[in-house]
């Protein structure tokens, strides 16, 4: 059990992020942004700020990420659904996602895996690839949509189209385990809109990304130097 959910430590620096009252922590965005301009600093090196127009999505982001139901839900987020994180290339998707779980890793945590990597270890290996990412585990899978097909010796696949089905699956099924330790989630980085993830994986893969994902939209500028 983390004791000081409220307290990060970067070396031997401390930051409070909110406060922390009778075992619930009461997080303040304010810190929060100000911790995360540190730890985005520590990863992605110095030229990392967070943009005051980015502050909307950022707020959105992290009440999922802290998990606060009651804004999240004001906001039509479901803190049960994954999140599908949309926007052009170098907005900085993927940066976030690999930032915001540093709020509160004991929340929000999952493992972070580009969608090419998947296709040529599918093309490399063959369908049991697909078996590893029909368990439990939390996945964000970055960059959906730019991977090849998958071709193993001459069997083609649509590898993503099928891991997202039994992802759905695994969604689905885990619903009886949301007071245990919470259902199995996807997120999803993408540069592509809805209709284009429909032509890509199909009306069925559209329609459960739908059930298991809040959709996010980041519209903001290339961030890339
Ligand atoms: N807030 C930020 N401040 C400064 N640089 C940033 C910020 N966010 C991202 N970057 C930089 O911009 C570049 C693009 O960011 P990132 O890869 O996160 O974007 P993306 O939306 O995932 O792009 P793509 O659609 O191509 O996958 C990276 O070099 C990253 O370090
Ligand atoms: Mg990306």
């Amino acid at each position: 059990m983390i004791t000081e959910p409220h307290i990060k430590i970067e070396g031997t620096s401390k930051f409070q992020i909110g406060e922390l009252k009778n075992d619930i922590v009461h997080y303040d965005f304010e810190k929060i942004k100000t911790y995360l301009n540190i730890k985005g600093y520590l990863l992605f090196g110095s030229t990392f700020k967070l943009y005051p127009e980015d502050d909307l999505l950022l707020y959105k982001l992290c009440c999922y990420f802290i998990q606060d139901h009651y804004s999240c839900s004001q906001m039509g987020i479901d803190t049960n659904k994954g999140l599908l994180l949309s926007g052009p290339v170098g907005c900085g998707k993927t940066s976030l996602m690999k930032l915001l779980p540093h709020l509160a890793p004991h929340k929000t945590n999952y493992e972070i895996i580009p969608t090419r990597n998947i296709v040529f270890n599918f093309n490399a290996t063959g369908f049991e690839v697909l078996d590893r990412y029909n368990e439990t585990r939390n996945y964000c899978f970055d960059d959906l949509g730019i991977e090849p097909t998958g071709c193993h010796y001459t069997k083609e696949c649509n590898v993503m189209g099928e891991i997202l089905l039994s992802r759905h699956d695994l969604y689905i099924n885990s619903k009886n385990l949301v007071a245990e330790r919470g259902r199995s989630k996807t997120h999803i980085t993408t540069n592509l809109n809805a209709e284009e993830l429909e032509q890509r994986y199909g009306n069925r893969v559209r329609s459960r990304l739908r059930e298991m994902l809040n959709v996010i939209a980041f519209d903001s500028k290339d961030k890339r130097q």
